[in-house]
């Protein structure tokens, strides 16, 4: 794994994160359990092929557990068990402060193994000149943590999500962080339209970070598929990169989608073979005390100090 520089640490090694209240504490026999702030909680991972370390008793103290519906390996339901807050919490990564609750589709507003991202998108920034433009783009930004990130790194952001519900969640986030004075403007849109809308406004980003699911939809509707639309993408992001460009963070969580894959696609699309520097790699969740680190994606990411 490449060092990026002396002070400014690659994925892997910024792992334990110090300030960081959300813990993998045990996987095993297709499960994790994980901490969130305050609370445990319990989700399927299918990854994990491996018994469970801690004993029942460590597992029992989970306040929810999401299983998926029988025969399918994503949609499901919460069974509660008391001592399930009735409100959100908070969570804290640290300067960064999210707002946490579970929702369907078993997910709890934050992506964790993104975590060591969140730290180098605010480190990276924060380290360039202070008179380098920094515009950046966060394309399915969904709750906002990279959005905060980098408005905590002194750039402008630009946060694009379909879902309304998810950018209220994200302004909600910035402004429990004491960032709510950072310029970010927030777009409620489908992604490639609003690339293209972007485009023709002649607005270019200095940094991007997208993490495109396997599937979604655009805020009309619109059917995105990873595997059809991808290129379509890459192409509207380099119509929108700045002829300066600092950084690329190109994340996905979809089978087959590999670190190789996302590298060998960011060459052909976005940036030069011979300008700037690349980390890329497994995202993963990180378990400190049994070492059973649970796979969770890939990333490429590139940059130029
Ligand atoms: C995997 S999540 C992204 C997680 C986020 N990057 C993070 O690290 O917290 C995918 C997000 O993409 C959004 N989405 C899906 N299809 C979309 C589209 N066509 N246009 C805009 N947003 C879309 C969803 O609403 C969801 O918030």
């Amino acid at each position: 794994m490449n060092r990026l520089s002396s002070t400014l640490l690659s994925y892997t090694e910024r792992y334990p994160i110090d300030g960081f209240d959300y813990r993998l504490l045990d996987s095993g026999n297709g499960r994790k359990l994980e901490q969130f702030g305050e609370h445990r909680f319990i989700r399927p991972a299918p990854q994990a092929i491996w018994p469970a370390t801690l004993p029942k008793g460590e597992w029992n103290e989970a306040v929810s557990e999401y299983t998926y519906s029988k025969g399918k390996d994503y949609g499901g339901e919460w069974h509660n068990r008391p001592g399930l807050p009735k409100d959100a919490w908070r969570l804290t990564c640290q300067d960064l402060i999210f707002e946490i609750k579970p929702t369907g589709f078993g997910h709890m507003g934050l992506f964790p193994e993104q975590a060591a991202h969140w730290l180098w998108i605010r480190d990276f920034l924060k380290s360039l000149p202070d008179d380098s433009p920094k515009n950046v783009l966060n394309i399915f930004g969904y709750t906002g943590a990279s959005t905060l990130a980098a408005a905590a790194g002194g750039a402008s952001v630009a946060h694009v999500d379909s879902s309304k519900a998810s950018v209220n969640w994200a302004r909600k986030n910035l402004e429990l962080s004491g960032l709510g004075d950072r310029t970010v403007r927030w777009y409620v849109d489908d992604v490639l339209k609003f690339l293209k809308r972007e485009h023709n406004r002649e607005r270019f980003y200095e940094g991007i970070i997208l993490d495109p699911p396997t599937f979604g939809r655009g805020a009309k509707g619109e059917v995105w598929k990873i595997e059809k639309d991808l290129p379509q993408l890459l192409q509207r992001c380099r119509n929108v990169l700045s002829r300066e460009p600092r950084f690329i963070l190109f994340t996905t969580h979809s089978p087959g989608f590999s670190a190789l894959t996302l590298k060998n696609m960011m060459l052909n699309y976005l940036v030069e073979p011979n300008r700037g520097q690349f980390d890329a790699g497994e995202m993963y969740l990180h378990n400190e005390e049994q070492g059973y680190h649970i796979p969770s994606g890939f990333y490429s990411l590139w940059w130029r100090d």
